[in-house]
């Protein structure tokens, strides 16, 4: 392998571009020439509408696998192992260096150079929705023999995904339960406060935009004011207002620790995914 490879311009292979991999390519477009983007994926026809969309190359897995400086793997944890298997002779016959990217949820570093068999660097990620409109929240954890180069090649091509944080990997399936499944308890929360303003007299429409734009506000707020959550909580509750009675009723209702629950069970089930 060659030690020394300067990634600046790094090409990026998907394989598998569903909801999340495909999320990741229009990502990837923001800092990356898309002569140097390429997708694959087991129906053609959806790798081809996203190419199109891009624009990038459409190739087979294997040629992915011997093209890529950054290979990225983003079918369901359970067909992991197939893929690598597959693309494993390609792997295997490069002289030059590449990197694995997983995205596959409950699967470690580990798992994933086991099954393609060769020791070869990954890069684990864990990436969100929000990723599709550059507003992910994408942790990752560098595996061995990942150098600090490709580590920093790598969050420069997909800076348009999101934030990025890295993690260490006996922390991702927490990190996962909060970021990775996150989306969906926010967005029940989103569709409720919604329903309780329509039960209100609030038309449909008004209603989801409000709640949803409070909530994309509230977080903006306290990421850039680094205030607690509990500070701004107070701010809103005047002494003998109407705040304070609504999270009267949420904390009678046991909301924050359901929410925690939430969370735990989301961890407790990424660990037994493989
Ligand atoms: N969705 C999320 O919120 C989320 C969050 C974090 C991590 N992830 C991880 O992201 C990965 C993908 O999840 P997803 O929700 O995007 O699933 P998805 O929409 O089903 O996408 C998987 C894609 O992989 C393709 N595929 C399957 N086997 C293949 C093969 N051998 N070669 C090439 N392509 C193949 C599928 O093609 P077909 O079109 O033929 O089915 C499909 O387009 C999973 O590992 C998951 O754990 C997802």
């Amino acid at each position: 392998m060659i030690k020394d490879k300067v990634f600046s311009g790094a090409r990026l292979g998907f394989i598998g571009v569903g909801n999340m991999g495909g999320a990741l390519v229009r990502a990837a477009r923001k800092n990356t020439p898309s002569t140097s983007i390429c997708v694959a994926n087991r129906s053609p026809e959806k790798a081809r509408a996203l190419a199109n969309e891009i624009p990038c190359r459409v190739k087979s897995n294997a040629e992915i696998a011997a093209w890529a400086d950054y290979i990225v793997l983003g079918v369901k944890p359970r067909m992991m192992g197939d893929l690598l298997a597959e693309i494993g002779p390609e792997l295997s016959a490069r002289k030059d260096r590449f990197v694995l990217v997983s995205m596959a949820a409950g699967l470690s570093v580990a798992d994933i150079r086991e099954m393609a068999g060769g020791g070869y660097p990954v890069i684990r990620i864990m990436p969100n929705t929000p990723c599709s409109i550059g507003e992910g929240m994408v942790l990752y954890t560098r595996g061995p023999g990942v150098t600090e180069e490709e580590e920093r090649a790598f969050l420069e091509a997909m800076a348009g995904a999101g934030r990025f944080s890295p993690i260490p990997e006996g922390l991702m399936d927490a990190g996962s339960a909060v970021a990775g499944c996150g989306p969906a308890f926010v967005d029940l929360f989103i569709e409720a406060l919604a329903d309780g303003g329509v039960a209100c007299g609030l038309p449909r429409a008004q209603a989801m935009e409000f709640a949803a734009q409070m909530i994309a506000g509230s977080a903006r707020l306290l990421l850039e004011s680094g205030r607690h959550p509990g500070e701004l909580k107070d701010a809103v509750c005047s002494p003998g207002g109407s705040t304070i009675q609504g999270v009267r009723k949420l904390e009678e209702a046991g909301f924050r620790g359901t929410v925690m629950n939430a969370v735990i069970a989301a961890c407790e089930k990424n660990g037994k995914l493989k």
